[in-house]
């Protein structure tokens, strides 16, 4: 197959060039060849060729919670908006905190993928060793860490299900957890992410949340700001590669980037909906916008939007994390599942910010380069040169796309982007140099 007259995204900027599959891989790029009618000849004129993007932060709900979500019909949002990769997140039932777990969610998604993936392992106050050691050599793509969520063991319920954790899971990990484990951890190559919500920060509130100031209050910025701090002065003291994920104010940021000055190993990233949102569009939006991290100030928002762009913040990711509609809408408010999808519209909601700041291309790293350096699939993905993995996504540059709930294919349809409008559309996706379906996507490692 060919891509023919496109203009292909390099980290130089786009360029005049076919780009030649074979078997699945990149083969070579070739200045624009005359068009001619040969059939496997893709007419991409007028368009651009981007690398497809990678989701790092998914919540796919396979196995346990079909009402939420499955990997097919988690794969199929993805690629409808140019997501070839998503790494999904262990909160499945049973949580994937061993590496036989992992295996037997690994063949019960695989007939469903239309992307390829990356699991990501679970950290328990119980984790041993050896299950680090076993998860690592099970190919997990990194070790996630909730730190703000608790048990009631009394009941052994856990309190704050999100997304509907295992109730029998034990308590969840502290930093106790990753200190303990530091090195099985490191040894494993991968990252681990932590849930940065300090939990003795948040303030256990009893009384009833009815509304979005209510939940504010309840949990603070200086939650994120005081977990960050503490995971990287463990990064820094223990060796350990940490990775910060939906970094979601001013002040976790601000704790991040003095760790990191201070010579901690921390990879930040951080989610649409807190580089669009703020408190305010709770009165349009509703419960629907409720999830953990809370999307907070516009002086949050801004201060994100500014660190992604001077570089300061490595990756986007969705933390696309359906729910049911009643579920989502349970009252009072407090009682709402915590969680939004969003996998559809990391893309085209990247490519817009960036525009409106002055250079679209800006955001190709964000969700294909980055993401592939931090995960170890750097340059099997994240990027167009020879060799690599031929997941490509064709944009067209001059047709806008407005965000829908019944263009979106995830089974919970209402996202908190419904009605943004992007100056882009998608036109065509290939997972390894062929449209997608059900099944082609693989299991990923860490190289
Ligand atoms: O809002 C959230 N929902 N935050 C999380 O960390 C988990 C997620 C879920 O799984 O629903
Ligand atoms: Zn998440």
């Amino acid at each position: 197959m060919i891509i023919a007259g496109g203009k292909v995204y390099t980290p130089a900027g786009l360029s005049e060039v076919d780009v030649h599959v074979n078997e699945g891989r990149i083969q070579s790029l070739e200045p624009w060849a005359e068009p001619s009618a040969r059939p496997e000849l893709v007419d991409a004129r007028g368009l651009w060729v981007l690398p497809g993007a990678i989701d790092a932060h998914v919540h796919g709900r396979d196995p346990g919670f079909p009402e939420k979500e499955d990997f097919g019909s988690l794969t199929a949002a993805a690629v409808a908006g140019g997501v070839t990769t998503v790494l999904d997140m262990p909160n499945t039932l049973p949580g994937v905190a061993g590496a036989e777990i992992l295996e037997a969610k690994r063949r019960e998604i695989a007939p469903k993928a239309m992307a390829d993936h990356g699991l990501w392992a679970l950290l328990r106050s119980s984790s041993t060793a050896e299950q680090v050691r076993e998860l690592g050599e099970a190919g997990a793509i990194g070790f996630k860490a909730y730190l703000g969520y608790t048990v009631q063991r009394s009941t052994g319920q856990v309190l704050y299900t999100p997304g509907g954790m295992d109730p029998d899971l034990e308590p969840p990990a502290s930093y106790g957890t990753v200190a303990r484990l530091a090195q099985e951890l490191a040894e494993t190559g991968v990252p681990v992410a932590a849930h940065a919500e300090d939990p003795s920060v948040l303030l256990s509130s009893t009384g009833r949340i009815e509304t979005y100031a209510d939940l504010l209050a309840s949990r603070p910025a200086a939650g994120e700001a005081v977990a960050v701090a503490a995971m990287g002065a463990l990064a820094r003291s223990l060796g350990l590669r940490v990775h910060i994920v939906h970094l979601s104010s001013r002040m976790g940021l601000e704790a991040a980037l003095a760790e990191r000055a201070a010579g901690a190993p921390l990879t930040l990233e951080t989610c649409p909906q807190y580089l669009w949102l703020t408190e305010a569009d709770y009165a349009r939006l509703g419960p629907v916008m409720k999830m953990y991290p809370l999307i907070k100030t516009v002086e949050d928002r801004e201060a994100l939007r500014a660190a992604l762009l001077r570089g300061d913040i490595d990756s986007v990711g969705t933390d696309h994390a359906p729910h049911t509609d009643e579920e989502k809408l349970r009252h009072p408010l407090g009682e709402a599942h915590a969680g939004s999808p969003g996998v559809q519209t990391l893309l085209l909601s990247c490519l817009e910010l960036a525009r409106q700041a002055g250079d679209p291309l800006a955001a190709v790293p964000w969700v294909a380069e980055h993401p592939a350096r931090i995960f170890g699939l750097y340059p099997r993905k994240g990027t167009i040169q020879p060799g690599s993995d031929a997941d490509l996504v064709l944009v067209d540059p001059n047709q806008r796309t407005v965000v829908k709930a019944e263009s979106m294919a995830s089974r919970q349809r209402n996202g908190v982007l419904e009605g943004q409008e992007f100056a882009f559309a998608i036109r065509a996706v290939y997972l390894r140099g062929e449209p997608p379906a059900p099944g082609r996507g693989q299991f990923l490692r860490p190289a």
